[in-house]
């Protein structure tokens, strides 16, 4: 008989990592309640169309990857690949509008997805996502909701130990202006499209902007050379999108403006966001480097038979976030507490002299030389210790060192006498 083994694409979660996935879940629960969000729990199936309307016909998720049976004498029905519908549903069938608040609910379960598996990629995969739903009264528009879940996330992630993420933002616009750019994006692709792979012909017609996800290599550059989604949108849009990169700016929430983020959904209007994470030792995510993502979906709630309720929320690959931690403590354990760079052959005998009283206080130690550019410096104590000291004839004289951080960028000024103290303060944080 053969042996029987968990689906392809799917896996057993054994301990001890099942610690660190409660542990990922408990941190995520303490953090939504002090952002005031309640869980919320809804089935793992539900009827396709409500995937077909909410997500869209022309979706990867939806044309390709979703599960769906069709029970004897019933509707069809989907295993959720995502859980933004199922939420959005469930808002509406229990009227949570009528409350004229904004709804703010988190969830924390599997989706599943057909897609092809490899590191980071899962068939059935966990989600840990929230949503902020509600009446426009209520400010559910408002820009200062995208930046509150954008810096709850950011606040998240350092929660949880994930460094060196990127914040990824962008907007798709209002209705009117995707609208707009369809248009646009439809008269540009027409001279290109049969150069381009058999979806890419068939969406450049049907639903231009998802001709954007295709992951082709061969479409590329003739995707990189398409007008840019910002070109089309309206004043109200480009003042909602500078809103929440300023109230971002105000708590120090850094990001990058990525003009190609339109995301594979078809529900996003405005606000669209994925927080990235590109391992320096390549352990960890590979190309699915997508820790989390999200964005405002301002038409979801009528697009499947609702009320206006403006929404934003996110998802977080629970999956991507374990794998991440595992890499980065791996990593961690492997490397030095410090890397000492000397300034100049001048400085050789002092950065001597140092490293020999930090390996006295138990620390690991690499001793980089004088000769070396600050540069060459840097990329060598990258690779194999978790600080850079720099020790140029200035600190030599004054006795305050530069310290900083690879993980954090934070760099800080310490005394001699407690630098040792500093960085086995590191070893432990990190
Ligand atoms: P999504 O980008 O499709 O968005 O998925 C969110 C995150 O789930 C991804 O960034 C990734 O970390 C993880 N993920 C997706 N597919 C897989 C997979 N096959 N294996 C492992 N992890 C995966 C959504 O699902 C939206 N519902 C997010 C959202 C909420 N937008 C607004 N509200």
């Amino acid at each position: 008989m053969s042996i029987l083994q968990a689906v392809r694409g799917t896996r057993d979660l054994l301990p001890p990592e099942t610690a660190l996935w409660n542990h990922i879940e408990a941190t995520a629960r303490r953090v939504f309640e002090r952002y005031s969000f309640g869980e919320i729990r809804t089935p793992v199936f539900e009827e396709t169309q409500l995937f077909a309307r909410g997500v869209g016909e022309e979706t990867d998720i939806v044309s390709k990857e979703m599960y769906t049976f069709t029970p004897t004498g019933e509707q069809s029905l989907t295993l959720r690949p995502e859980n933004t519908a199922g939420v959005v549903r469930a808002y509406i069938e229990h009227q949570m509008g009528e409350t004229g608040q904004l709804q703010k609910l988190y969830y924390i379960g599997p989706q599943f997805r057909r897609e092809r598996p490899q590191r980071g990629r899962y068939r059935q995969f966990y989600q840990i996502g929230a949503e902020v739903i509600g009446p426009p009264s209520a400010g559910s528009e408002s820009p200062l909701r995208d930046a509150e879940v954008l810096e709850m996330l950011a606040s998240m992630l350092n929660e949880l130990g994930i460094h060196g993420w990127k914040l990824l933002i962008n907007s798709v616009g209002s209705a009117n202006d995707r609208t707009r750019y369809t248009q646009v994006l439809r008269a540009a692709l027409e001279p290109v499209a049969p150069r381009m792979c058999t979806d890419c012909q068939r969406r450049a017609v049907t639903n231009p902007l998802r001709v954007l996800d295709c992951k082709h290599p061969e479409d590329q550059p003739i995707i990189a050379a398409l007008p840019r989604i910002w070109d089309s949108l309206d004043e109200g849009s480009k003042e909602h999108f500078a809103a929440v990169c300023s109230a971002l700016d105000a708590c120090g929430v850094a990001y990058t403006h990525e003009h190609r983020l339109v995301r594979g959904l078809d529900y996003y209007t405005r606000t669209t966001f994925e927080f990235v994470y590109d391992d320096p030792s390549e352990g960890g995510l590979g190309s699915q480097n997508a820790l989390l993502g999200g964005g405002r979906y301002d038409g979801l709630s009528e697009a499947i038979g609702g009320p206006k309720a403006p929404g934003i929320g996110f998802a977080m690959g629970e999956d991507r976030l374990v794998l991440t931690l595992e890499a980065q403590s791996k990593r961690a354990a492997s490397l030095a507490a410090a890397y000492i760079a000397p300034l100049g052959d001048r400085t050789n005998p002092a950065a001597l002299a140092l490293a020999k009283d930090l390996r006295g206080n138990g620390l690991r130690i690499e001793l980089g030389d004088g000769s070396f550019r600050l540069k060459k410096s840097f990329e060598m104590g990258n690779k194999i210790a978790r600080t850079i000291v720099i020790l140029g004839e200035d600190e030599v004289a004054s006795g305050i060192l530069t310290v900083k951080n690879f993980a954090t960028g934070v760099q800080t000024k310490v005394p001699r006498p407690e630098l040792a103290a500093f960085l086995t303060s590191t070893e432990t944080s990190n």
